[in-house]
């Protein structure tokens, strides 16, 4: 089934829906690339995952974007998901096209895709499919490599302001023990390492 939503509606008018939508909390990536030598790139908090196997994710583009139409050609993208720090640096990388990189420490892969050296993760891709969407369009991004990234908190784009987490507001005895439908570990629930070896250990079974 296919919901359109009916902007000509007085409830649905374009800032009712834009408020509506800004209640939903997400993080921020840079999407970014060297093509034909020039650094290109964008701020983007539509940025989700989206399939393990085959690794997809996703973000959506504005079908005005001036960038886009660059960006898209690059053999590879690459996603940064911002820092708590990194509020300016999503500014200006959604500000003026000549300055978006200006100061900014990355690096550029050998395949032309720009990460972010304080990234929380970065991701190597490649475009999988654009998927035309009203004003904007879905871009289903193939995942290549993944890294770890620098940065240790992510930042948050919330209400059209930036925010942060805090992990201690979740109480985790009120959360369901499966995430899409994976049993997920509490470590509440276990007993405590006995030693250094031990814990590493068991960070090693929780990763498998
Ligand atoms: C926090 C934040 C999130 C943004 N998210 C998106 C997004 O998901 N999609 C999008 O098309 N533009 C998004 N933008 C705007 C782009 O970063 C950029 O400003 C816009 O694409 C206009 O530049 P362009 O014409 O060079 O594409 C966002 C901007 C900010 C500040």
């Amino acid at each position: 089934m296919t919901l359109h939503a009916q902007t000509s509606d007085p409830v649905l008018d374009p800032r009712t829906l834009r408020d509506a939508f800004g209640a939903f909390p997400s993080g921020v990536v840079a999407v970014a690339a060297s093509v034909k030598g020039q650094l290109t790139g964008i701020a983007a908090s539509s940025f989700t995952s989206v399939s393990i196997d085959p690794p997809l994710v996703s973000f959506s583009i504005s079908t005005t974007s001036s960038t886009w139409p660059l960006l898209r050609e690059a053999d590879r993208l690459g996603i940064s998901v911002l820092a708590d720090h990194h509020d300016a640096v999503c500014r200006q990388l959604a500000g003026p096209r000549e300055e978006r990189f200006a100061g900014l420490p990355f690096r550029v892969t050998e395949n032309g895709a720009v990460l972010l050296d304080e990234a929380v993760a970065t991701y190597d891709c490649s475009v999988h499919e654009e998927v035309v969407a009203g004003d904007h369009v879905i871009v289903l991004l193939q995942v290549h490599e993944v890294g770890g990234g620098d940065g240790e908190h992510p930042l948050v784009f919330h209400r059209s302001t930036f925010a942060k987490l805090h992990r201690d507001d979740l109480d985790p005895s009120r959360l369901d023990g499966r995430i899409n439908g994976a049993e997920v570990d509490r470590d509440d629930q276990r007993p405590p390492a006995e030693t250094p070896a031990e814990a590493s250990d068991q960070n090693k079974e929780d990763a498998a």
